[in-house]
């Protein structure tokens, strides 16, 4: 059986759901730079803080999109989890920018099914983007020192 054609409706709802992960991240870099304890702290909250401005840039692209389509971008932001133990930080960042990679490659698929190649290229740029972020987080993960 085939699956459903992609409707606009459908991608509005998967770009709200994009955008509320985007204000997620946003709000995890900010509280976790604020947050984090030990004795990387200093490195720990220039490296979140600096991944503020890629994230709001997404945010960007995302509602400026939606409301060009006519569609009503969202206020909502996910929760997620509160710490200060920078390992704790790191693996919950991993696994939010493994799951948005995802995300943006269903949106990716759906935008090229709607013939919308504009679309397409600004979210294969975000996915290269978030691949940077992940890759680097994975990195300072391997021999964590405690
Ligand atoms: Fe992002
Ligand atoms: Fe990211």
């Amino acid at each position: 059986m085939s699956q459903k054609p992609i409707t606009l409706q459908t991608l509005l709802e998967g770009l709200n759901r994009d955008l509320a992960h985007e204000f997620q991240a946003i709000m995890m870099y900010r509280l976790y730079a604020s947050l984090v304890t030990g004795p990387m702290r200093s490195e720990l909250r220039e490296f979140f803080s600096g991944e503020i401005t890629e994230e709001l840039g997404h945010a960007q692209v995302l509602a400026d999109k939606i409301a060009a389509l006519g569609g009503t971008p969202t206020t909502t932001v996910p929760p997620f989890e509160l710490t200060r133990d920078p390992k704790r930080m790191l693996e919950n960042v991993l696994q939010a920018e493994r799951e948005t990679i995802e995300r943006y490659k269903e949106r990716r698929l759906q935008a090229q099914e709607l013939g919308d190649i504009a679309l397409v290229v600004q979210l294969e740029n975000i996915i290269a983007e978030e691949q940077v972020h992940h890759d680097e987080v994975r990195q300072m993960l391997e021999n964590w020192p405690y």
